[in-house]
């Protein structure tokens, strides 16, 4: 085996470092497994001759973010000519060629797009040490990625749709990751069967959009909800989850696939935004609040014990206090079990970004600690009431503390609450699904003991 110092001798060493989203996220594995079967192997910082930023740039100052991590590359490395330094991503897409600044080590940019190409670019460019790349261009249609074999642990996320066409008057997602584009169905269940091959047991199907999908002039016909039925009759599929979902672009079809799969969890994460329809209807997301809440009622009889969560953006353009308290209150009916909150920030190129009427940050500030209190009260009332029942959860891994003597692993409920169980047990229960009770609510987890053999 090679030691880590003779690794970055040959040059064939990588460390990636990733923000933002779940694709982004799966992005990242990808290409660690394509670099991994080019021979590369994963280093720290200090020891890494590639080294990736995958970037983020859907709120709050991404470029100084990417420019704080840069400098932070050229302390570590020394600022040595030798290191690849790549920007992968939205900030990328957003940014373009202003990243080749002469003092920064970057040499390749790659949108969402281009990662398929990145591999080979990356080697092109060690061999070649003066020259620089750009793969920003976007593609007309999905650009299929050479498949890899790594295993990723029994959660296996699969994209199924690039890009979004919404244009959702905040979002600067549309200009990063291009229109949408769906994957064709059969590429996409090959992936699949190729990870439940691997040892997967849940997939999550990814999007930024995905109830769009093939609502495109991409596609190959296949509706969203008949995909979810493919997928979900793959041997080996214990789970199924997808994420993004958009309330807008929930079919009827999708609705009654949570009564009508088992394998689909009862969990969904349904963007809000705002519970205001003034708000909404400035933010371009083509729903109303009364549609909204039909919607998670529908959901819930299709699946009584249905979980939501959700995206809010506290200050919004415009935003009165009343809009904010309907927020509030929709948030109350909805009973979401957890939420992702964010203060508006302007993106460049977009519709909001040109409203006049700006919220003041103080404002917003106050009005996001409130709508995260009351997250935080619902989180912990709706986590309370799962003591004392049983479930089962499917085991993602080690827990971060382990208790002396004993291990503790961490898996996640059908509603995707993460749950903690401690095992007397040394082996590994990676990937196992393990019926439990439910002994305790935490901040935002739970801890359960053993209630049956795991299979
Ligand atoms: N496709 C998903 C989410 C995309 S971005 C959807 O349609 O919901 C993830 C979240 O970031 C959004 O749901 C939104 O709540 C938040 N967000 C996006 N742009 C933002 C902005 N300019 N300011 C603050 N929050 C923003
Ligand atoms: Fe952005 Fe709206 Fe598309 Fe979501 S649906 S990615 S918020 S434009
Ligand atoms: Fe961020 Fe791009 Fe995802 S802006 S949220 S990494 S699509």
């Amino acid at each position: 085996m090679l030691a880590v110092a003779d690794v970055a001798m040959n040059g064939k060493s990588f460390h990636i470092i990733t923000f933002g989203c779940q694709m982004n996220a799966n992005d990242s594995w990808w290409l660690a497994s394509s670099l991994a079967e080019r021979g590369f192997t994963r280093t720290g910082l200090e020891d890494a001759r590639v080294v990736v930023l995958n970037t983020c740039s859907v709120r709050e100052k991404p470029e100084r973010k990417v420019a704080a991590a840069l400098a932070e590359v050229r302390r570590v490395t020394g600022g040595d000519p030798g290191v690849l330094v790549v920007v992968a991503g939205c900030v990328a897409q957003q940014m373009g060629e202003k990243l080749f600044s002469p003092e920064s080590q970057v040499r390749l940019l790659v949108g969402s797009d281009g990662l398929a190409r990145a591999p080979e670019a990356i080697e092109r460019l060690l061999a070649e040490p003066q020259e620089r790349c750009c793969l920003l261009d976007f593609s007309v249609g999905y650009e299929e990625r050479k498949a890899v074999r790594a295993a990723a642990g029994p959660v296996a996320q699969v994209n199924i749709i690039q890009g979004c066409d919404n244009f959702c008057a905040y979002c600067i997602v549309p200009f990063t990751r291009g229109r949408q584009k769906s994957r064709r169905a059969e590429d996409i269940l090959e992936e699949c069967r190729a990870r439940l091959d691997g040892g997967a047991r849940e997939i999550l199907l990814l999007g930024q959009n995905v109830n769009a999908y093939n609502r495109d002039r991409q596609g190959d016909g296949t509706s969203f909800a008949s995909l979810l039925e493919r997928v979900a009759t793959l041997p080996g599929l214990v789970r199924l989850r997808y994420v993004t979902a958009h309330p807008r672009d929930m079919r009827p079809e999708d609705v009654a696939a949570f009564g009508n799969v088992p394998a689909l969890c009862p969990r969904l994460h349904l963007p809000l935004q705002s519970g205001s329809d003034n708000v909404l209807k400035r933010m371009g997301r083509k729903y109303d609040s009364r549609t909204f809440l039909d919607l998670a009622r529908r959901l819930r009889e299709a699946r009584p014990d249905m979980a939501l969560s959700t995206d809010i953006i506290a200050g919004f353009p415009g935003e009165s206090e009343k809009d904010f308290e309907d927020t509030l209150a929709i948030m109350e009916t909805c009973e979401f079990v957890s939420s992702f909150s964010f203060c508006y920030s302007d993106r460049p190129g977009t519709r909001a970004a040109l409203m006049p009427d700006k919220t003041a940050p103080t404002v917003s500030l106050e009005r996001l600690s409130r709508l995260q209190a009351l997250q935080d009260a619902l989180t912990r009332r709706l986590l309370a009431d799962r003591v004392g029942r049983k479930t089962d959860i499917l085991i993602e891994g080690r827990s971060r503390r382990q208790p002396p003597g004993k291990t503790s692993w961490r898996g996640r409920d059908p509603y995707g609450v993460v749950v903690n169980l401690v095992l007397e047990g040394q082996g590994d229960y990676t990937g196992k699904m393990a019926p439990v009770l439910i002994t305790r609510a935490k901040r935002h987890s739970l801890a359960a003991e053993p209630a049956g053999d795991m299979w």
